[in-house]
């Protein structure tokens, strides 16, 4: 099979999905073909942008506080929280991955070049092992693509607190 007919079935088959997931109608075709070009260049997060977006528009913080509770064992979000098997996760979106003080992290995480918005967060709550192998974080993952809006959203109000 030549890369074009690799590419085209991508193009297909991620067009497939953000119908089923979202219910979004065709808006999303134009992005879709973007981003499988840039699944086949390797950039799996890419496919996902669209689709958080969206579904951060509708997100509510505090379901995803609940959502939480699956985090918490490992971190706290509080501005100068201890870091605990996990680090500190206050300020998150939108920071370099791996830099919180104070806290030793995998050379996988440490090399990744990640910075965290929300279409890699959104990945790595789905799956943490699965893009960045090697992470320490174990975590199976949230599979409910809403759940994981929730939970970013909150992250995200406590980035940028509002009072
Ligand atoms: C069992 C403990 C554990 C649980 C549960 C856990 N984490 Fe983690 N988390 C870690 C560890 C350990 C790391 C550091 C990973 C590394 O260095 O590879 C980490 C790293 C992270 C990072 C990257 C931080 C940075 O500064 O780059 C984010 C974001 C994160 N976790 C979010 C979450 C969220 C959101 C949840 C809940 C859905 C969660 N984690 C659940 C242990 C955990």
């Amino acid at each position: 099979m030549n890369i074009l007919k690799i590419i085209s079935l991508l193009a297909m088959l991620v067009s497939a999905g953000c119908a089923q997931e979202t219910g979004a109608p065709a808006s999303n075709d134009a992005n879709s073909a973007a981003d499988t070009a840039a699944s086949a260049n390797g950039d799996a997060g890419a496919e996902n942008e669209a689709d958080i977006d969206a579904l951060l528009a509708a997100a509510d913080p505090v379901l995803g506080k609940r959502q939480f509770i699956f985090c918490q064992a490992c971190h706290t979000v509080a501005a100068g929280g201890a870091n605990k098997l996990g680090p500190n996760l206050a300020g998150i979106v939108g920071k370099e991955a791996a830099v919180v003080p104070g806290f030793i992290f995998s050379a996988a995480l440490a090399e990744s070049g990640l910075v965290w918005d929300a279409a890699s967060l959104d990945q790595w709550i789905a799956n943490p092992a699965a893009m960045v192998p090697g992470t320490t974080m174990v975590f199976a993952g949230i599979r409910d693509p809403e759940q994981r809006a929730n939970l970013i959203a909150y992250l995200q109000e406590i980035a940028n607190p509002v009072d």
